[in-house]
């Protein structure tokens, strides 16, 4: 016989979710009012051949039906000094972008300036799973814009510093 899954408390996921280090990204298009972005924590890498990413979207993101309607998106992996980018990405400011530096991708996708990585992407799939969407991102282009500096980590509410071997 199946079992029923059991009903886990939002809270209680929460607070055990928040001891998974997550890496910490800002997701951005360029839809036709201009840029768009982010925060998304749940970056992950899928495939080799071909190159794909992923991250999840929650239904409630305003952000992301804009993105996802020019087919193409940047993924900015945010840096250990950028947690104030990572914050106001992380609001429903509508003008996340102002005094914010970037440059276009090859996709035209805002690429944030002075960012780990930025892997510029076609979005290939998406798939719903509970209250979210489940983004499947092909890779056209990607780069290194600093081999030393440490990463961007978000953990328990807060940013811990890593310390990168010669780096950082
Ligand atoms: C560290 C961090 C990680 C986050 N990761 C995600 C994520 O993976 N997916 C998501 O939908 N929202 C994530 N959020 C929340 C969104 O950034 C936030 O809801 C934002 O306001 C969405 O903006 P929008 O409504 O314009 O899309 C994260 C927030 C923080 C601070």
């Amino acid at each position: 016989m199946i079992m029923p899954a059991p009903t886990i408390a939002t809270d209680i996921f929460r607070q055990v979710l928040s001891h998974v280090p997550t890496p910490v990204t800002v997701v951005a298009g360029h839809g036709t009012t201009g840029p768009v972005g982010m925060t998304v924590g749940s970056f992950f890498s899928i495939s080799l051949e071909p190159a794909m990413i992923g991250f999840c979207v929650g239904h409630n993101s305003s952000s992301w039906p804009l993105i996802e309607q020019t087919g193409g998106f940047c993924v900015s992996v945010l840096g250990a000094d950028q947690a104030a980018l990572c914050q106001r990405f992380a609001t429903k400011a509508a003008n996340r972008f102002d005094d914010v530096s970037w440059t276009p991708a090859p996709s035209g996708a805002p690429r944030l300036t002075g960012s780990l990585v930025w892997i510029d992407c076609r979005v290939s799939m998406t798939r719903a799973a509970g209250d979210h969407d489940i983004v499947v991102g092909e890779v056209e282009d990607l780069g290194v814009e600093d081999e030393n500096a440490a990463p961007l980590v978000f953990h328990r509410g807060g940013f811990p510093r890593l310390v990168v071997e010669g780096g950082g």
